[in-house]
């Protein structure tokens, strides 16, 4: 990928927060490179390395809520194609930093598979009593991924109306980012396997 591309897409994602709190992009990463990813979290689940995702603080397995099987990425033992992900990353954070002074410190990252009929209930991504998720991300990894495929992201646009909401297609390469705080939102059920990897920007904690 060139970088003028990755510079571009992270300008847009800049204008689009500060417009509206999200953005949608198309191509964030080649698809080459989202072959490489895609290829990692297929062996990662080979591995028996994706693991059932547990939610809230409690760290509850409840798959009624989301179905979903989860790696945690680690910058110290990242391959190729990680490394391209957490480089892209790195630029988007300090560009989000110098555009809106959140002071975001560290990416926490999973890579996910959701099996077909798996989804995740809606929610929101800051814990209760927890505020330290500033930013959401999700790099969706699907080649040729189709409307009828289903496993859309429904994301609502008002927290107080949930009648206002976009669905947004899993496809390889498009990039989601929006206000941790702001955003509810939920993954509809898939008639095929859904692959993403989806990531965090958080502020220190002062009590971890
Ligand atoms: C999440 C989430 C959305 C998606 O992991 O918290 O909401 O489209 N993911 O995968
Ligand atoms: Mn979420």
């Amino acid at each position: 990928m060139s970088s003028s591309n990755l510079h571009n897409s992270i300008s847009t994602i800049i204008e689009n927060i500060a417009q509206q709190g999200y953005s949608v992009i198309e191509r964030f990463i080649s698809s080459e490179e989202i072959e490489a990813m895609a290829k990692q979290a297929k062996s990662l689940q080979s591995a028996g390395e994706m693991l059932q995702a547990t939610t809230g603080v409690a760290k509850l397995e409840n798959s009624t809520l989301r179905g979903d099987f989860i790696h945690w990425m680690e910058a110290s033992n990242a391959n190729a194609a990680e490394m391209v992900y957490l480089n892209a990353m790195t630029a988007l954070q300090q560009a989000i930093n110098q555009a809106f002074f959140l002071g975001l410190f560290e990416l926490e990252s999973h890579f996910a598979i959701y099996p077909p009929g798996a989804g995740y209930q809606k929610h929101l991504d800051q814990f209760i009593g927890k505020s330290e998720r500033k930013i959401s991300s999700i790099l969706y990894l699907n080649d040729d991924w189709k409307a009828e495929d289903g496993g859309q992201l429904r994301m609502y646009l008002d927290k107080n109306d949930t009648t206002r909401f976009i669905d947004i297609t899993p496809q390889a390469g498009k990039m989601v980012v929006f206000l941790s705080s702001d955003f509810l939102h939920e993954v509809l059920p898939a008639n095929r396997e859904r692959m993403s990897i989806t990531g965090w920007f958080k502020v220190r904690s002062l009590n971890s």
